[in-house]
């Protein structure tokens, strides 16, 4: 396991991730029931922009440093803006990680359910959640897939479910589809959020065709490119299949992206893809 996300925090992948897990978070706190929120890769939780992994390729200038300080119409980027300054008021060359933008906006009451499998990563989530002296949290230093089986279905009922991997494993596209269907079978309520990345040679599709065939309905799949996704030259764009959206939530993505593209893609050669995978 040598992926370390500091070498990524911040970045486009980043932007586009978050902001629709905000959406997704907003959405299901709308409620007063309480909700459990499963991050099954969480990574440590914070980065220091100032690191010598993060300066190696400076992606965050690319991505949040690009767009924080825009007047933006979309009220999912204005929001994204929000809270992202909010948790950097303690730090600004900090870029946080999903456990601690999903802990600024749950409540007291839901419970956060965080797994990292690299030691030290997970030692670094404990640190940074201990500062935010959180309640209602179990930090697992685990399988983040076993943690569907362990943890799902939860018995607040309700919840969203973060499956980030780092795709270091050849076969990490083959291990997310089958433990998401199998969970996803199990426990059809949830909000599942799956990030992927849109690289070239095509190994996205066999994921496609068996989301597609695994008759889970409400797949909303939301995608954004930099260039174009057979371009041979690393991440190109970054993708989510969003299960049970937020109603509304592809017509308030296609408006934020119409604004946020030709930012983070000022030569014009992005794009994007938001539609129903199954309805
Ligand atoms: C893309 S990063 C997560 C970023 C984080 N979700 C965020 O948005 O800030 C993926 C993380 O998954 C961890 N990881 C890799 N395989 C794992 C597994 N099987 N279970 C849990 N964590 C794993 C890696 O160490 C890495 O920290």
């Amino acid at each position: 396991m040598n992926y370390r996300h500091a070498f990524h925090a911040g970045n486009f992948a980043d932007v586009h991730k978050h902001i629709m897990l905000i959406a997704v978070l907003d959405y299901l706190l709308q409620k007063p029931k309480s909700i459990l929120y499963l991050d099954t890769h969480a990574g440590r939780g914070e980065y220091d922009l100032r690191s010598k992994e993060a300066e190696r390729g400076n992606e965050w200038q690319y991505g949040v440093g690009r767009i924080l300080n825009v007047q933006f119409n979309s009220p999912l980027l204005r929001r994204y803006q929000h809270v992202i300054r909010d948790l950097q008021s303690h730090g600004v060359h900090t870029y946080p990680g999903s456990p601690l933008i999903a802990h600024s906006i749950l409540r007291d009451m839901d419970r956060r359910v965080l797994v990292e499998a690299n030691a030290e990563e997970c030692v670094a989530l404990r640190k940074c959640m201990r500062q935010q002296h959180s309640h209602n949290l179990t930090i697992d230093d685990g399988d983040g897939y076993h943690a569907l089986r362990a943890y799902l279905p939860p018995k607040e009922k309700r919840g969203v479910v973060l499956i980030d991997p780092s795709y270091e494993d050849t076969d990490e596209f083959s291990k997310l589809q089958q433990h998401f269907i199998e969970s996803a079978t199990r426990w059809p309520t949830g909000v599942y959020c799956l990030w992927y990345p849109l690289k070239a040679g095509g190994v996205v599709n066999p994921f496609y065709a068996a989301l597609k065939a695994s008759g889970l309905p409400k797949l909303l799949q939301l995608e954004m490119w930099l260039r174009p996704v057979d371009t041979p030259l690393g991440l190109n764009g970054s993708g989510m299949i969003v299960m049970n959206p937020p109603w509304q939530l592809d017509d308030h993505v296609r408006k934020a992206w119409a604004e946020l593209l030709p930012i983070l893609a000022p030569d014009g050669l992005g794009g994007m893809r938001v539609q129903w995978m199954t309805r």
